[in-house]
């Protein structure tokens, strides 16, 4: 039923094909360029499939006077049509706590959301009988900002405050003051593939579902919810992802309850899949946020006291809201010391897409606050930017290096990133060249922006920092890897299949990549928050070292040595040393281990250790350790249009010792260019009815391939393997790199010749701030 294996890698002359650290291509780079990759909507399909759309709701805050799902019901080809009261558990799909219906009941709480489901025999029979149903709403008044939302005190979360020291007392000492306040727009995720989920009923009230999920786990509990039965009777899998970005932690899983619903209901397999327009309306997207803040400093730039609200605009419900905003908090000085600081978080409940998960979790809108008082206590200073953010970096210079918090970060990796990207870019050089260009030019204006970042690794909820995997070696001593995190581009399971073939010493052809699957491994967290290779790489070395040390026992009788001394490597267990004349072939070995009744099969699990939070005291030590990078950016600008391009940029990103470069440089090039978009050409804009107008790529402009700046100069920090315990002592990397990209947003900042800029930065945005600035000099 699912593309479960993974076929021989090419042999490519040159590359190594062995474990940790080799710089090898995505398992499924050749099947994705080829297309025989198979996603979810390429599976063949079951016997008897219906396909699944819904009624969304046109209005954004109303009271549902009637549904008449009759029209519906009379078109061709239809088999049903559900809605709130067919659904057969509870009507509740909410991640955390509960009060998320799935199907609007009574009050409608934001245009976009789901009314009815028409199950029907073919997708556009569906569709069209979908389009079919009519509600009858009475409009009410809807909340439609961050600002609104926050002046009414409506919030999903209790709003959260990190303080360190007095800030009033620091505010009021402090030599200079700002005041200040800005707006950051959301994001949508547009992953190549939309949701989508197929159930299929089974026997003794089984439900499988294939779902393009991240968290498996958290799908088969929500379809468990919905369909009022244990959890051990639904299976859901996931062998990839056409893109999560984050927007399939949560989501996924009401897709897949949708599905689930109508495959009990009507007892034949259900096929979802959101057109894009459904899924950009009715799925949430990232946070966008209000920023209010006061700074202290000194004329020298030193920034001393802060006291700043992030407010996020939460959407009609909690979702991952309360996790997004304590990370946006929790990054809010991001690599910069402040002694004395008062940050407070919220999200504010309104009338929109419950905004969710995206690649970053709130750390980069918590970075953004520190970007934008680092560039206007600059301006007021009259100090380059880059002077004041490294005048400020933590663990630098007589600043401490804790966090509020109270977890330390490394001074030296923070201003070690800093110089080599400041070095790699030439940028006094530029800054120069830039200089004469722009005192010449009459239109064009070229800048030069920067970013250094330090962004936390683990879960901001302690308890999800674990993870399983299962690993079988069949008598032929081929291997078998599964584990709990989900593949959704990033290249997860090529850097597992890498732990687990240094553990085994075979060659990663040996090794069989399969569908993630709850009825593997059970209990499993999101693949999120950057830590699916951390977490599961652990895991599944834990489980083939349980193999390998039962495997070792039996070669050494063999041998006549001790078990310690029997090595694994080229595709053999070796006495005593590698090439010596004394060995078994790992499939012999394997063979003989199933002779002397030994178990090839283990389960491994790993736990993050040290983590810890107090959620009271807002203090702790909650990251197992911080990623960090730096970035410089150029941009030209055409002040007669506002359109931009970014010209050059340079990277040094702290991967750890790199489980796969290769990867890791796609991860982070994938990052910064998702990043670019946020903060430029990506413009959310809902009209003022609240609905979103712009629901697919005509409308919503994704970066393309010629976005990419022509020169991109990636690297990897060299020297630098993880001070934790991490796996291999490698780094996390899906998700920091995507604050790189504020480095064109601070490049704007200069070539414009401001000191904020609301984002994202359209070519209207800069426009405007480019004629305010001219007017008002
Ligand atoms: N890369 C690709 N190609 N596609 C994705 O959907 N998601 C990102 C990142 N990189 C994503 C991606 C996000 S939001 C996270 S949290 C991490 O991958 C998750 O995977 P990891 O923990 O294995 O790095
Ligand atoms: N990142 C992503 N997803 C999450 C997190 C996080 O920190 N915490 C809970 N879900
Ligand atoms: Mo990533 S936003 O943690 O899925």
């Amino acid at each position: 039923m699912m593309d479960g294996t993974l076929p021989r890698p090419p042999k490519e002359p040159g590359l190594p094909h062995k474990g940790p650290g080799a710089a090898l291509r995505h398992d499924s780079a050749l099947k994705h360029t080829t297309g025989e990759a198979r996603f979810a909507d390429d599976l063949a399909e079951p016997a008897g499939l219906l396909h699944a759309a819904f009624a969304l709701s046109p209005v954004a805050h109303g009271r549902l006077l009637a549904l008449d799902l009759g029209p519906a019901r009379a078109m061709p080809g239809v088999v049903a049509v559900l809605g709130a009261g067919d659904v057969p558990g509870e009507n509740d799909i909410a991640p955390i706590g509960k009060g998320e219906p799935l199907f609007a009941e009574g009050i409608v709480q934001f245009a976009g959301q789901p009314l009815a489901m028409v199950l029907a025999t073919t997708r556009d029979a569906a569709l069209l009988a979908a389009a079919e149903i009519a509600p009858e709403i009475e409009a009410l008044p809807a909340v439609l900002s961050v600002a609104e939302g926050f002046s009414r005190a409506q919030f999903v979360i209790d709003p959260m405050v990190m303080r360190r020291g007095d800030v009033a007392a620091g505010l009021a000492a402090a030599p200079l003051r700002i005041e200040a306040e800005f707006h950051l727009g959301g994001q949508e995720h547009f992953y190549l593939e939309g949701q989508i989920a197929i159930a299929t009923p089974g026997e003794d009230g089984e439900m499988q579902v294939l779902s393009s999920t991240q968290h498996p786990t958290e799908a088969q509990h929500i379809v468990a919810r919905v369909l009022g039965c244990d959890y051990n009777r639904v299976t859901v899998a996931c062998r990839r992802m056409g893109g999560g970005f984050g927007g399939k932690e949560s989501n996924a899983s009401w897709v897949a309850a949708a599905a689930a619903i109508g495959a009990r209901v009507t007892g034949r397999p259900v096929k979802l899949r959101l057109a894009r327009r459904a899924d950009m309306l009715a799925t949430g997207k990232r946070h966008p946020f209000l920023y209010r803040w006061t700074a202290g400093f000194d004329a020298s730039g030193r920034i001393t006291a802060l006291r700043a609200l992030l407010a996020a605009d939460g959407g009609w419900s909690t979702d991952m809201s309360g996790g997004v905003v304590w990370r946006a908090v929790t990054h809010a000085l991001n690599c910069c010391h402040v002694e004395d600081v008062e940050i407070t978080g919220c999200a504010v409940r309104t009338n929109m897409q419950s905004h969710t998960a995206f690649r970053g979790f709130g750390g980069p809108q918590g970075a953004m606050l520190m970007e934008d008082v680092v560039h206007r206590v600059a301006a007021a200073c009259g100090l380059p930017p880059e002077e004041v953010r490294a005048r400020n970096f933590a663990g630098v210079a007589g600043n401490g290096d804790e966090t509020p918090y109270g977890q330390k970060v490394e001074g030296d990796l923070i201003s070690r990133v800093w110089a080599e990207a400041r070095r790699d870019s030439e940028w006094d050089r530029r800054r120069a060249e830039i200089a004469a260009f722009n005192a010449t030019h009459p239109t064009l204006r070229r800048g030069l922006g920067s970013m250094v970042l330090a962004f936390g690794i683990s879960f901001g909820i302690m308890h999800l920092n674990q993870a399983g995997a299962l690993v079988h070696v069949y008598s032929d001593g081929s291997v078998r890897l599964n584990h709990g995190g989900t593949e959704m581009g990033q290249g997860l399971f090529i850097k597992v299949a890498q732990v687990v073939s240094a553990a085994f010493g075979v060659d990663l052809e040996h090794i069989a990549i399969t569908a993630t699957s709850t009825s593997e491994v059970p209990n499993t967290s999101a693949t999120a928050a950057s830590t699916g290779s951390d977490l599961n790489g652990w895991a599944a070395h834990n489980a083939a070292m349980t193999i390998r040390d039962r495997m070792a026992e039996v070669a050494a009788k063999r041998f006549g040595i001790a078990p310690e001394l029997v090595v694994f490597a080229d595709n053999r267990a070796w006495a005593e040393r590698i090439g010596a004349n004394l060995f078994l072939d790992f499939g012999e070995l394997a063979k003989l281990c199933y002779l002397e009744r030994v178990s090839l099969s283990a389960t491994g699990f790993y736990k993050t250790p040290d983590i810890h939070w107090d959620r009271v005291a807002m203090r702790g030590a909650p990251f197992f350790y911080f990623s960090y990078g730096a970035s410089v950016s150029e941009v030209i600008v055409d002040t007669l249009t506002g359109e931009h391009r970014c010209l050059r940029t340079d990277i040094v990103q702290d991967c750890g010792r790199s489980l796969n470069p290769a990867v890791d440089r796609g991860q982070i090039e994938g990052a910064f260019v998702q990043g670019m978009g946020w903060l430029t050409c990506e413009e959310l804009w809902w009209d003022a009815q609240g609905r979103l107008r712009t629901v697919g790529p005509s409308t919503y402009k994704i970066p393309g391939s010629r976005d990419v700046p022509p020169a991109f100069n990636v690297r990897l920090l060299e020297g630098a393997p993880a001070r934790s315990e991490t796996i291999f002592r490698s780094k996390a990397v899906g998700e920091p790199p995507l604050l790189l990209a504020i480095s064109v947003a601070n490049a704007l900042k200069d070539a414009l010749g401001v000191e904020t800029l609301d984002l994202p930065a359209t070519p209207e945005r800069v426009l405007m701030a480019w004629r305010k600035r001219a007017i008002l000099p």
